[in-house]
């Protein structure tokens, strides 16, 4: 007999009031559910979950937990209820029980339909999922909207994903520390293990749930081969065990050493047979144990990690053989792109790490196995403040691709300072590859630009124990927003800003407006006052990646170069002088970037050197622009801490004291990119600051 589970008579009235003085942690991030406020009597007490899922039975309990404030009970059987109702299930369990329902409206992948319908007198909120994991979707869709107070009395609404793979990386080690995280030590890993506490754990499952995310891989992608050895396995068993009822796959960054590391072979060379077969082996064990298994994520011959090219063999060689092992179970392998030397010579002006990627793996485009996706920074570099969308985007027809994308903010400030990173990626996402007809990145990774079966979306998100999960508590807005825009990257910055501030921080308009300037200016304002034109961030690339280090890219092997000596700067990445590296794009895209006059002034200095006194689109030269863009960066670092202080009152003084201090923090910080960016440009080009600032220092000076 179909199963229905019935939730009855929760008692809804009690959760409801606005009081703001209360001290909020950060810990329920947006799934704030004292939030769901006005209006909530005109919902049913009745919550049904119809079929048998795990996944199903989790979208039940938060609907519960939402409407009753505190985590879901246990729940009776019994049959779909002659009274108003929440009705939550498959399209094939839900059919059957509502059999007037248009089967053209039924959403594909992990879509959802929500639907209010009237039946034997009796109204429905219906959650159909396409799948299991479609109805926990719907159902956190359905619970924000009712928390941005939207109307929700009637329900017509069919929603896709915009491809399959939604993931996030942890680059957590097995002691604990995390890899560019910046929120505290791990909530998988302490001492060499996995906790014995997972709550976090599955409280980060839940909010990646609620924004669509469907995997996380996990461990440092320098990875550690113990990831992969027998008696660990049991321990991922556990990570898996707490993922899954959000619908969360667990999948492991590998070394590619691994079958010698851990698998006591004498090599890892991909074309051997015993190490297929210990790929083989390796896998079979772990879908044994974990059936839902998502796969492996793998850095190879990249920044000193064992790689295929010390055998002799390619990327394809690689990822196919470990592939192999993953397929009979489904699963995928995401080979990143993020490959190169890093000892280049820095003396050879035709040497450019920019070009890495694109020539080592676009000549492998059509070799790889069909569960192969090669995972790709949005630039060709490494996670800059702005970087044009990487050309390997358009240079792989017959390959899948996901786009990997930083959460955690490596080089933009390390949650130090705000900033708001979906602006960036939308400009990256929409940006026209011209490759088949209109071909935006975010076509191209969503499969359909070239019919691909697979394709989407990692970002390294690193949380930490920290309560509120990355630190600052305005960082969240990037976790929210890396979601929604993974599920759908047609939505703009703005409507995910707006979205995550009503659940994050109540739905009074001035508190909304003011937020989401805050947020939407805030990822110009770092690049101002850190680095300009498409510079990249300046910033001390042989240390922290925090702080001004202008010099640190320079004359050395990594390649982050930014060429600034006593005349100019910029690398000539043309083709007809420079590094070629704009050979790589189309020839739509060549022509916006080759001609000088052409390319657009905040990516001048990617594409070109040129002299300080080169005049750009703004009709300022390059060296003013450099004075001015520092001084009003910094000024509107000043402006971010006014603009907060508006809100006192209005939140909760928790966040808005925690906000406060690292605003005023930011200010100041500003100042010291400021003076040192501007000095360091002054005394290298000797050129006078029109508005006669540069060369008095007021802060710390050269850091
Ligand atoms: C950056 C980061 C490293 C990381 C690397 C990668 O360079 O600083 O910590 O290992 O990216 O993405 O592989």
């Amino acid at each position: 007999m179909r199963l229905i589970a019935l939730l009855a008579c929760i008692a809804i009235s009690s959760l409801f009031s606005t009081n703001v003085a209360f001290a909020d942690t950060g810990a329920e991030a947006w799934l704030r559910y004292a939030l769901l406020q006005e209006g909530a009597s005109s919902f049913p007490n009745r919550v049904a979950m119809v079929g048998n899922s795990e996944i199903v039975r989790t979208a039940g309990s938060e609907l519960v937990r939402a409407l009753e404030g505190r985590p879901g009970k246990r729940v009776p059987t019994g049959e779909l209820p002659n009274a108003d109702a929440f009705v939550l299930g498959t399209w094939r369990d839900i059919h059957p029980l509502f059999p007037s329902l248009n089967r053209g409206r039924v959403p594909s992948g992990d879509g959802f339909w929500l639907k209010t319908v009237r039946q034997h007198g009796a109204k429905y909120w219906l959650v159909i999922g396409a799948s299991n994991r479609g109805v926990l979707y719907g159902t956190f869709s359905l619970l924000a909207r009712i928390a941005q107070q939207q109307n929700v009395l009637t329900l017509d609404d069919s929603q896709s994903p915009s491809a399959p793979i939604r993931w996030v990386s942890q680059w957590d080690n097995l002691d604990g520390t995390i890899e560019r995280g910046y929120a505290g030590g791990s909530i998988f890993f302490d001492n060499g293990q996995v906790r014995g506490d997972l709550t976090r754990l599955n409280e980060y499952a839940r909010l990646l749930a609620s924004v669509g995310i469907n995997g996380c891989a996990l461990n440092n992608v320098n990875a550690d081969p113990r990831m992969l050895s027998r008696d660990f396995l049991p321990q991922l068993v556990r990570i898996a065990d707490a993922l899954r009822p959000w619908g969360v796959k667990l999948a492991i960054s590998v070394d590619l050493s691994s079958p010698m590391a851990v698998g006591g072979l004498k090599t890892f060379d991909p074309l051997n047979p015993d190490v297929g077969a210990w790929w083989k082996t390796t896998a079979d064990a772990i879908y044994q144990r974990i059936p839902d298994f998502g796969g492996f994520v793998v850095k190879a011959d990249s920044e000193g990690r064992s790689g295929p090219s010390q055998y002799g063999r390619t990327a394809a060689d690689a990822a196919n053989v470990i592939a192999r092992a993953l397929r009979p179970h489904n699963g995928v392998l995401l080979y990143r792109a993020f490959v190169y030397n890093h000892r280049l010579d820095w003396r050879d002006p035709k040497a450019d790490r920019a070009r890495a990627a694109y020539d080592y793996l676009h000549p492998l485009d059509g070799k790889l196995d069909d569960n192969v996706v090669i995972q790709i920074k949005y630039g060709p570099i490494d996670f800059q403040v702005r970087e044009p969308a990487s050309p390997l985007f358009g240079a792989m027809p017959n390959t899948s691709q996901a786009i990997e994308l930083q959460v955690t903010q490596e080089y933009t400030g390390q949650q130090r300072h705000l900033v708001f990173l979906a602006p960036m990626w939308k400009e990256i996402l929409d940006f026209d590859m011209h490759v088949n007809g209109e071909s935006p990145v975010k076509k191209i990774v969503s499969g359909k630009t070239w019919h691909r079966p697979l394709g989407g979306y990692n970002a390294v998100v690193n949380v930490g124990l920290d309560e509120n999960w990355l630190a600052h508590p305005l960082a969240m807005a990037n976790l929210y927003a890396y979601g929604r825009l993974a599920w759908n990257p047609d939505l703009s910055a703005e409507e995910t800003v707006g979205d995550w501030t009503r659940l994050t921080f109540g739905n009074k308009p001035q508190v909304v407006e003011t937020i989401s300037k805050m947020l939407l200016s805030s990822w110009h304002i770092y690049e101002s006052y850190t680095g300009p034109l498409g510079a990249g961030t300046l910033t001390d690339i042989l240390g922290d990646h925090y702080g001004p280090g202008i010099e640190s890219s320079e004359h050395n092997g990594w390649g982050q170069w930014h060429r600034a000596d006593e005349h100019g700067m910029g690398m000539d990445r043309t083709i007809a002088t420079g590094t070629g590296y704009i050979g790589q794009y189309s020839p739509e895209v060549q022509k916006q970037y080759e001609p000088l006059a052409a390319c657009p002034d905040e990516l001048l200095l990617f594409m070109h050197h040129v002299p300080y006194t080169y005049v750009l689109h703004s009709s300022k030269t390059v060296i003013q622009h450099i004075y001015d863009s520092h001084y009003e960066g910094a000024e509107q670092a000043t402006g971010l801490v006014t603009q907060w202080k508006t809100l006192r009152g209005q939140i909760d003084d928790k966040r808005y004291d925690d906000v406060l201090k690292r605003l005023e923090y930011q200010a100041g910080f500003a100042i010291v990119w400021r003076d040192t960016v501007v000095n360091w440009f002054f005394k290298e080009s000797g050129i006078p600051d029109v508005k006669g600032r540069a060369g008095h220092v007021t802060s710390g000076g050269n850091l």
